[in-house]
């Protein structure tokens, strides 16, 4: 699986120990930023790690903000990205076995190392369920597709 990460200043730290993690894991993954001591806007990094989800260069993406809420909202907004921000081992199996979660989103404000470790494992190994969990992804992106036609 081809893993794109990104971060802002308040994700910076968890998404530090998440990614020694991964090193130790031996999962492979590309950081686009932002890198140590810098204030920046969740935005932009969040923009730049999920586009190259969309482009089809990487599989998913684990985004890192103060809550997850930001970057879940801007990575909602790309075609083709289920964006969720998960905060326990329910959260993690269900956005994977339900929603078929292609990014994740974690709080450095919000979660322990161990935590986010923890929920980055399950979300990595949980499979889609499909069945009915298909017929509303469907659903959503039929609408996503509607919404955009109709502007
Ligand atoms: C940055 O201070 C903070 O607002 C951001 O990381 C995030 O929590 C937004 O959702």
């Amino acid at each position: 699986m081809k893993l794109a990460i990104a971060s802002d200043h308040a994700g910076y730290e968890l998404k530090k120990e998440v990614v020694a993690y991964l090193q130790s894991a031996g999962i492979a993954f590309t950081d686009f930023g932002c890198g140590p001591g810098e204030s920046v806007d969740y935005v932009d990094y969040g923009a730049e790690a999920v586009s190259r989800v969309v482009s089809g260069e990487f599989d998913r993406a684990i985004l890192f903000c103060g809550t997850g809420l930001g970057m879940a909202v801007v990575a909602n907004k790309f075609p083709g990205i289920i964006a969720t921000p998960c905060w326990d081992e329910f959260t993690a199996t269900v956005s994977r076995t339900h929603n078929n979660s292609n990014c994740l989103a974690l709080g450095g404000r919000v979660l322990s190392s161990e935590q986010a470790i923890k929920i980055v494992k399950i979300w990595l190994e949980k499979d889609f369920e499909g069945g009915r969990h298909e017929r509303r992804i469907k659903k959503i992106f039929a609408l996503e597709e509607e919404l955009h036609k109709s502007k």
